[in-house]
């Protein structure tokens, strides 16, 4: 994946470890050089290598990594270049959903190795949103979750959010809390 996402990792990191410790991981995870490069692509294999040694270092298992991870990759987006993208991504939380194929290709004419994922929301009412997640990498459903629970509350929304496997893809059911809940 884009480096952009290794500097979010590092970002993660550097809250509980040293520079020098992240360089080491860097190392370890097949980092020719001690630094991420934004708009530098690196291979599927490194960037899982690189989650795999922060979730160990941070003592996460992965699961619960990644879901903190997509949990920062908002805050990390919307503090980017890339910010303006995510503020107009939809006036609530559904046209949000909706929107984010939109949003990724836009990102991919300054990124076009990306191989972005595919989202659908199939069913939307006041009481819970069912979406599709298509990607063609496996086990990053915990990081959706964490994104989706911190873009929820970006626009006020209450969710829990579950997810299973369904037909090559993965569902998500977000269940919304009225007003009254
Ligand atoms: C401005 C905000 C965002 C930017 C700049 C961004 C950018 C990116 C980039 C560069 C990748 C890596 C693709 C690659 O290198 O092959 C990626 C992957 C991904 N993005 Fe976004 N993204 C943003 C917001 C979101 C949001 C709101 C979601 C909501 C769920 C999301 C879900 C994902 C997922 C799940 C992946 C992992 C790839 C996969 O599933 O196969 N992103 N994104």
């Amino acid at each position: 994946m884009y480096g952009m996402i290794h500097q979010a990792l590092r970002d993660m990191a550097l809250r509980e470890i040293t520079e020098a410790e992240w360089s080491d991981l860097l190392r370890r995870g097949g980092h020719a050089r001690p630094v991420c490069i934004g708009l530098e692509y690196y291979s599927d294999e490194t960037t899982m290598a690189l989650m795999d040694l922060v979730a160990r270092r941070l003592d996460l298992p992965v699961e619960e990594f990644l879901q903190a991870f997509g949990r920062l990759w908002i805050d990390f987006a919307g503090a980017s270049a890339y910010g303006r993208i995510l503020d107009m991504a939809g006036d609530d939380f559904v046209s949000f959903l909706q929107s984010l194929d939109r949003m990724h290709s836009s990102i991919r004419s300054n990124m076009p190795r990306a191989d972005m994922p595919s989202f659908e929301v199939v069913a939307a009412d006041a009481r819970a949103i069912r979406l599709r997640y298509r990607s063609s990498r496996e086990g990053l459903a915990p990081f959706v979750q964490g994104i989706l629970a911190a873009a929820a509350e970006r626009f006020d929304e209450k969710v829990t959010i579950r997810h299973a496997p369904e037909d090559g893809a993965v569902r998500f059911d977000i269940l919304r809390a009225g007003p009254d809940d």
